[in-house]
């Protein structure tokens, strides 16, 4: 059975507008599962919709794809820690790309064959294959860096910037004559030059600022499944892929205002600072070291704490812990608070998602710019498992990677307790100014067991 045009139309309109509903509901944690559910249901309507189009014939192939890709996806999906999460959509992305520059591929030499070739469809080929080749690469790159297969340091070389801009150059010439006059060796030359670009703009970034480079190939990706539309005339795949493009900016701009960074360094590659600041952490200095049971002492007589999480606290999966620690120093009186960094964890909203399944009422969850005039009021700050967002060095130390990097500020707190296992450094690899302050104490543990060795302390005082 085939379905007529305008059904297709309705059908694809009504998947676009589950797409933007369930985009809408994931801005925030208390909608986000019905944003969920109501973007695969868009996602369902349009494969199911797509199998009755006139030109699907061969149900073979599509049956062996979904077989093969279900076979990978669905271990893939229930195996996958949280704290992996970043490597695997840069992984994801990295398909996308490839099958972007494959579409093209295929429809030029299925084309070039019969003719049907004007410089509209050349430039969405060439295009679609450039931005699709760049994703390809780039994610690679962002998803050897997370998966620390390839060292977080930024690798930086002199030139770089030249370098890039000529081969971006290249690029348009060579598309514009490919447009023109269109030969494989140029569509070859173009698809090959990208390819080298994505590797060339991902390599200079540091580890501390992939956040934003996944989040700028989340909107390549997009991009280039757009252009993937346009090739195969498919109005959802446009639709759908400047959905993904469009929202992938805006959170990588949203991004880089937390991270003080500009958006066209990003898009240029190279924003990443060098690798010499780690490099100063040689100097020892010395750190207090506190007890589970003072610190249990301090909060039980404190009237106000401001809890900061970190990746830490998702790798120990100490989120429940925290929640019994929060009801009880509750039933005590003290108000507790969480402060939550744009880019703590490893992902955007990793420590929202984690506060959000231990049931931590949402109004007690408070972003940097609110919560960070708190900090000086607060009697206590418990930092869980977090390091490089609450750094001071990225207020006072122009060589670290991290300057200029807005932070929150538990420096400034009256008693500031760090739960982690030993002094190593965080993300960024730069050591942590905070620990070194007379008015902070560190905690060496595992933070789950910490925080219910804490728990456990406040119901026997
Ligand atoms: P980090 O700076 O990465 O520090 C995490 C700290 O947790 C480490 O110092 C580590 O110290 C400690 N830790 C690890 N396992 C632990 C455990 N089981 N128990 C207790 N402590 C543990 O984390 P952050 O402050 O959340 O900052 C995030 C960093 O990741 C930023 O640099 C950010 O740019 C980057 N990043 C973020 C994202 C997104 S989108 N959020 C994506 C990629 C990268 P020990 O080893 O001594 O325990």
């Amino acid at each position: 059975m085939k379905l007529s045009n305008d059904l297709f139309a309705v059908a694809y309109l009504a998947a676009t507008i589950l797409f933007i509903f369930g985009l809408k509901g994931l801005s925030h944690p208390k909608t986000a599962l019905r944003g969920n559910r109501l973007s695969m249901a868009g996602m369902l309507l349009a494969i199911v919709v797509t199998l009755f189009h006139p030109d699907v014939t061969n149900y073979g192939i599509i049956a062996g794809g979904l077989v093969a890709g279900a076979i990978i996806g669905v271990p893939l999906a229930l195996r996958i820690q949280m704290t992996a999460m970043p490597q695997l959509v840069a992984a994801l992305h990295s398909f996308v790309g490839l099958a972007a520059v494959l579409v093209a591929a295929g429809t030029y030499l299925m084309h070039v064959q019969d003719g049907h070739l004007n410089p509209v469809v050349l430039v969405e080929l060439v295009v679609g294959s450039a931005i699709g080749a760049i994703t390809f690469t780039g994610s690679l790159v962002a998803f050897g860096k997370l998966q620390a297969l390839l060292g977080s340091a930024p690798l930086v070389f002199k030139g770089q910037h030249a370098l890039n801009g000529a081969l971006i150059l290249a690029v348009f010439v060579l598309s514009a004559s490919f447009a023109r006059e269109h030969t494989t060796g140029l569509f070859l030359a173009v698809t090959a030059i990208s390819l080298v670009l994505g590797f060339l703009l991902v390599l200079p970034i540091g580890g501390s600022d992939m956040p934003v480079v996944v989040s700028m190939l989340n909107s390549y990706s997009g991009w280039a499944a757009s252009a993937t539309g346009f090739t195969l005339n498919n109005q959802l795949l446009i639709a759908t892929g400047a959905l993904v493009g469009s929202s992938g900016a805006i959170l990588s701009y949203i991004m880089c205002k937390a991270m003080n960074r500009s958006l066209l360094s990003v898009i240029l590659g190279g924003f990443g600072t060098t690798a010499e600041a780690a490099a100063e952490n040689a100097t020892k200095k010395a750190c207090r070291a506190a007890s589970q049971e003072d610190a249990a002492f301090m909060f039980e007589n404190a009237s106000s704490l401001i809890v900061v999480p970190g990746y830490g606290m998702a790798v120990a999966q100490a989120q429940h812990a925290v929640k019994e620690l929060y009801e009880q120093l509750h039933h005590r009186g003290v108000e507790v608070k969480f402060a939550i960094h744009p880019v703590a964890g490893r992902m955007p909203g990793h420590m929202n998602v984690l506060l959000a399944e231990s049931e931590i009422p949402y109004d007690d969850v408070l972003e940097l710019d609110d919560v960070n005039p708190e900090f000086a009021r607060a009697d206590a700050v418990l930092v869980i498992g977090a390091n490089d967002v609450v750094n001071p060095a990225a207020r006072t130390n122009k060589s670290s990677p991290l300057y200029g990097m807005p932070i929150l500020e538990a420096y400034k707190s009256k008693m500031v307790y760090v739960i982690k296992r030993s002094m190593n450094p965080g993300y960024s690899g730069v050591d942590n100014d905070l620990f070194y302050l007379d008015n902070c104490s560190l905690i060496f543990g595992d933070a789950k067991k910490v925080c219910e060795g804490i728990v456990t302390c406040l119901k026997t005082n």
